[in-house]
């Protein structure tokens, strides 16, 4: 048996994986030694092999995807993950190219299992931080404790710096901290929990304004304790006010439906927050849940939320900007003039829209009045984080084989404001949501086009992206 040290991390652990593998050595011969960080790695494995014995490392080719995926499960907190990834990087280089694919494989199940198990994790971080207002240095600074299941502050850290650019904050955490001084973020090691702050006037201000905009008429006790799990409860400052505005509830509701809607929409202030999505394998459930939802002030204007529509286990996921007036009206995405062009650039590339699952990245309709007419506008930043929840779990559910980002708000949602499409349309490439995706530009561009010519040009373009991604959900 050879025992393997390393630190508990993906690079290190990559290292060592591959000197084991040039060395050939089988897994279950291996036993992975997780080193603290105060540990010398006295007998890492990688010190111990001359480099002439070894295999050229190019020689273990594996699917990006596997890359992606062992990324995410290396941070999950079972020390079993290491020796599970071994066993795959071996399986896929001796023999078992296709492995990825058999997901009734033991193994392959465990993978998916943890890489949910993250998943969750990660968006419980970014539904569940509340930051508290404390004074530093002379600057306000914002502080929130948290306690992830698994190892995700990182990979969670650059949402928040997105969501929260323009606020110094802090989130402590048990094995690591972040901070954000509205320039770079930076890692910390993690802090005991009495190093948390206090309540105090952030806390306050929150718990009123969680019960501001807590709507009585969507209290399902047993959906909001699976959303919120007991757990969470002791580090969330509105949770003390649950058992009274449950209780309240019916008197509130007679209340709130007595108001006009108009009314409501003004006595709420104007906050985002992450749309809470209930857990659930079941697109009927998270549609309706989507239907009440308030988590930007979006929904004031637009006619009702339109969700995404599309077989549950469609293997091609087609993500827009957000819906327009028509969809707004009749609640289903992608059926005014866009609609219309992306069915007919469907047909020509060999796509039944039937058979794919069409959504948007934000799915209430943001629009400014121009005389009759109701104008589209952009979303900001802050919508787009504030429904991201909804298209996660969309995603989660579906599982398709390729995600099509139309355009570049649904692009950069996936990949970051720095992104362009017009540079990276019609590549087959990965993200942390998707493993596989095809970006191209939105329909509604092809119809902005000034002549005929352009437009004919465009059009084809258009096509052969979404033949490219065709392929790739039959590969
Ligand atoms: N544009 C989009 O991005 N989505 C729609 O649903 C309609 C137009």
């Amino acid at each position: 048996m050879e025992q393997i040290s390393f630190l508990p991390t993906f690079a290190s652990w990559q290292v060592a994986a591959r000197r084991a593998l040039q060395n050939e050595i089988r897994p279950d011969q291996i036993a992975w030694e997780e080193l603290g960080e105060d540990q010398p790695p006295l007998h890492l494995f990688e010190e111990a092999e001359p480099e002439t014995a070894a295999k050229p490392a190019s020689q273990f080719r594996v699917p990006k995807r596997f890359l992606a995926l062992a990324k995410l499960i290396s941070l999950h907190r079972d020390a079993s993950r290491w020796p599970l990834l071994y066993r795959l990087l071996w399986r896929l280089t001796h023999g078992e190219t296709h492995l990825l694919e058999i997901t009734v494989d033991p193994d392959i199940a465990q993978a998916h299992d943890f890489e949910k198990a993250i998943r969750r994790d990660i968006h419980k971080m970014r539904a569940f931080v509340r930051f508290r207002e404390i004074e530093h240095a002379g600057e306000k600074w914002f502080v929130a404790w948290f306690e992830p299941a698994h190892h995700i502050v990182e990979q969670n850290a650059s949402f928040f710096a997105d969501r929260f650019a323009s606020m110094r904050w802090s989130i402590l955490t048990p094995d690591r901290s972040v901070h954000w001084d509205r320039k770079t973020l930076t890692f910390t090691a993690g802090v005991p929990r009495s190093e948390a702050p206090a309540a105090d006037q952030m806390e306050e201000l929150w718990r009123t304004y969680y019960a501001n905009i807590f709507n009585p008429a969507r209290v399902k006790v047993h959906a909001m304790q699976a959303e919120m799990p007991k757990k969470y409860w002791k580090n969330l400052p509105e949770a003390t006010l649950i058992p009274s505005l449950l209780h309240e509830a019916p008197q509130r509701i007679e209340t709130m439906m007595k108001k006009s809607a108009a009314k409501i929409a003004q006595a709420d202030g104007d906050e985002w927050y992450p749309a809470p999505t209930p857990k659930t394998s079941s697109l009927t459930t998270l549609r309706g849940a989507a239907r009440g939802c308030t988590a930007c002030p979006l929904y004031r204007n637009a006619t009702q939320t339109v969700f995404g529509e599309g077989p549950k286990h469609a293997k091609m996921m087609f993500l827009g900007e957000q819906p327009g007036d028509q969809e707004d009206l009749s609640g289903k995405p992608f059926i005014g003039p866009a609609g219309q062009l992306l069915d007919r650039a469907l047909k020509d590339a060999g796509i039944d829209r039937n058979s794919v699952y069409v959504t948007n990245t934000v799915k209430h309709f943001k629009w400014e009045p121009r005389g009759k007419r109701r104008i589209h506008q952009k979303p900001s930043s802050r919508d787009i984080a504030a429904c991201r929840p909804w298209f996660e779990a969309e995603l989660q559910v579906v599982r398709p084989a390729i995600l099509v980002c139309l355009g570049s708000t649904a692009a950069q949602a996936l990949f970051g404001s720095s992104f362009r499409v017009t540079k990276e349309r019609g590549k087959l490439l990965e993200s942390e949501l998707a493993p596989r995706v095809v970006t191209t530009v939105h329909p509604s561009a092809l119809l902005r086009q000034p002549d005929e010519e352009a437009r004919v040009r465009e059009y084809a373009h258009f096509v052969q992206d979404l033949g490219v991604a065709l392929r790739a959900a039959e590969r």
